[in-house]
């Protein structure tokens, strides 16, 4: 009975979770935010220092957040992202803010840009199209000969509070990641075919008293 009931949580989760690059876009900066005790931006943040020359693709951009604040720091920068619901949030934040021009809808797999036009390629939080070996030859293709591909794939809460635990035990029980099992859960690392699309991966970690983020760098062969 127990089972049935978390399995249809489950579910229903990630109906939500699909549905909020769809229909419930308007809701998605909210609950990233809350769903993550305002942590998401700070982990989204953790690709500026490690960022290459001015000219950077954030790919999967979704609403636009780590974009804006890209442009505010005089990056060169363009945001794709396959979903129209997506870029019209994105959109408004942008054009709230004077940038104009700077969106793409399309997918990663067919990157609108040609041969080595960024000097970095980032993802914040990506979906399954960041393991496909079609995307990685698209970032790959795009990017300068030596360019990177920053990717921040996971992060995890710390039980650092009465809140983080609830989420930390709620994510675990759903099977879904932001929360582990016990305080010691790691952030993790995809799998992703980065060799066969000519990326050299390394890895790091960020971790502060609230969580922990996992970022994969990879840096095109030259
Ligand atoms: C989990 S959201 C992450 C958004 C944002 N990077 C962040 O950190 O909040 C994943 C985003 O990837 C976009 N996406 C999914 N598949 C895609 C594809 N094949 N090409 C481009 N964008 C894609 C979705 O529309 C969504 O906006």
């Amino acid at each position: 009975m127990q089972n049935t009931f978390m399995r249809l949580l489950r579910n229903f989760w990630l109906l939500v979770f699909r549905s909020l690059y769809y229909p419930l876009a308007p809701l998605y900066d909210k609950i990233s935010h809350y769903g993550f005790l305002g942590q998401w931006a700070k982990w989204q943040l953790a690709v500026v220092p490690r960022l290459q020359g001015k000219r950077v693709l954030e790919v999967g951009c979704g609403t636009g957040s780590l974009l804006k604040v890209l442009l505010e720091r005089e990056y060169k920068a363009y945001g794709l992202d396959a979903s129209p619901a997506m870029l019209k949030q994105a959109r408004k934040k942008l054009d709230r803010a004077g940038f104009k021009g700077r969106l793409v809808q399309g997918k990663v797999e067919r990157l609108p840009f040609p041969d080595n036009s960024f000097e970095t390629v980032v993802s914040t939080f990506p979906t399954g199209y960041i393991m496909s070996l079609e995307s990685l030859t698209e970032i790959q293709r795009v990017l300068y000969p030596a360019g990177r591909l920053i990717i921040v794939d996971t992060a995890v809460l710390k039980p650092y509070s009465r809140a983080s635990r609830f989420l930390i035990s709620l994510y675990s029980r759903l099977g879904i990641w932001g929360g582990g099992k016990n305080s010691r859960q790691k952030a993790g690392a995809f799998y992703l075919p980065l060799a066969g699309a000519g990326l050299i991966r390394r890895d790091e970690t960020v971790e502060d008293e609230f969580g922990e983020v996992h970022i994969i760098i990879a840096i095109k062969a030259w």
